[in-house]
């Protein structure tokens, strides 16, 4: 897989820097073709001297540099198969979202086609600044992937998100950007978010789901290389990159978009809190205060089971949001509405289900006639969107 492949490392000025080195070595031995280039800040933290000893080439730092390997350096360093960012500061990150190419690093970063991987590592505010939360969502618009950094505690004693992910992680997704997608071909057709059903023009029944654990899928399906469509309820999320989004309002009109792609998808997952109930009429005004009010509710379609109706060759995946006895619950959607694969969501966990950015899954799925089960432990949800991702893809290739 890396033989005869270009790679390049950017290593930015942070004391995660030292970790480059681990991973520059792995792949060298793996037969990597690996150039690095380093920021001067970065060599502060480790010498450019353990790079070049590690990678078996002269380090880049200096556009002007043609004293060495380079003809131009930062368009030299640009061409290459993958252009890996380890670890990428707030600083870089901001420079890259705004097309600035002051320094080597970043003149390379503007001059490359390569798919990028950066794997930012930063203290906790300066990670959760809008300003780089903002430059990362831009990043990732562009197609950018990104290993999120770990919690743990950081270099200064504090504890955080902000850490390095860990060097087996990056090691992972390296060849995960080396090798095609493991659902290149497949179409997916993905639901998220709540629905909204009107009571009258200003008031809805709706619920708390907002939209991230539906998105992290749709970004991870999309990173295994899969064609994704999203129909999402109501968000305030950006659509993620290279994904097809269909936003929609109620329960009806996720129905409706559903069903109107289901022929032409190979995969549907339903991780959109559907509203299992509307109100039987939709006042045209505003109701008004007058004593006692009552709410006739009709039940919804259930969108999951009627498509299990009509299963196909469709590989169906759907979520069971649960307060109490998990997985008989799930275990009964999953036989109730045909699925192949039902992802248990206990939302009365702390760090897991609606609106934060983890959660903690259990997943029932068929494989030989016996059900199996596998757990996913706390974790960010981008994190498990793409692990569910590598399991969806190998139940297909058993299939
Ligand atoms: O969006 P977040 O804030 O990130 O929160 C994530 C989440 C908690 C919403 C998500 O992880 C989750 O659990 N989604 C499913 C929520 C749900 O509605 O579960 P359910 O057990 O009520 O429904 C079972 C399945 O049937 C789901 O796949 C649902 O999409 C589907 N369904 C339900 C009702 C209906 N009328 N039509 C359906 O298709």
């Amino acid at each position: 897989m890396f033989k005869g492949k270009k790679i390049t490392a950017g290593i930015a000025g942070g004391i995660a820097a030292y970790k480059a080195a681990e991973v520059v070595s792995w792949l060298k031995q793996q037969g990597a073709d690996i150039s690095v280039a380093m920021t001067k800040n970065a060599a502060e933290f480790i010498t450019p001297l353990s790079m070049k000893t590690l990678s078996g080439r002269p380090v880049a730092m200096d556009i002007m540099d043609t004293s060495s390997d380079w003809h131009v350096p930062h368009v030299d360093l640009a061409d290459c198969d993958l252009l890996l960012l380890l670890p990428a500061t707030a600083n870089l990150l901001a420079k890259a979202a705004h097309g600035l190419g002051d320094d080597l690093l970043s003149a390379t970063i503007l001059a490359s086609n390569a798919p990028v991987l950066c794997a930012p590592a930063m203290h906790t505010n300066m990670y959760n600044n809008p300003a780089t939360q903002e430059n990362i969502r831009i990043l990732q618009q562009r197609g950018w992937s990104f290993i999120e950094p770990g919690w743990g505690r950081l270099a200064c004693g504090a504890l955080g998100q902000g850490r390095l992910a860990d060097v087996e992680q990056i090691k992972e997704r390296i060849r995960d950007s080396l090798q095609e997608g493991p659902l290149k071909g497949k179409r997916i057709l993905l639901t998220a978010g709540p629905t909204h059903e009107y009571i009258d023009p200003v008031r809805f029944l709706g619920n708390r789901s907002s939209g991230k654990m539906g998105y992290a899928m749709a970004e991870a399906a999309r990173a295994a290389g899969a064609e994704v469509l999203l129909i999402s309820g109501p968000s305030s999320l950006p659509d993620p990159a290279g994904v097809r989004v269909h936003r929609v309002v109620s329960a009806q009109e996720m129905y409706d978009a559903v069903w109107k792609e289901y022929e032409d998808c190979d995969i549907v997952i339903m991780a959109a809190a559907v509203a299992d109930y509307r109100p039987a009429h939709v006042e045209p005004n505003k109701i008004k205060k007058s004593g006692e009010q009552s709410l006739q509710l009709v039940r919804t379609r259930d969108i999951l089971a009627s498509l299990g109706e009509h299963k196909g060759s469709h590989f169906l995946v759907g979520f069971a949001a649960e307060t109490n006895d998990l997985l008989a619950y799930a275990q009964d959607k999953l036989e109730r509405k045909n699925l192949d694969m039902i992802i248990a969501n206990d939302v009365s966990q702390a760090g897991a289900g609606f609106d934060g950015d983890t959660n903690i899954l259990s997943v029932l799925y068929r494989q030989d006639g016996s059900l199996l089960r596998q757990d996913y432990p706390l974790q960010s949800k981008k994190e498990v969107s793409r692990q569910l991702m590598a399991l969806i893809a190998r139940q297909l290739e058993n299939a």
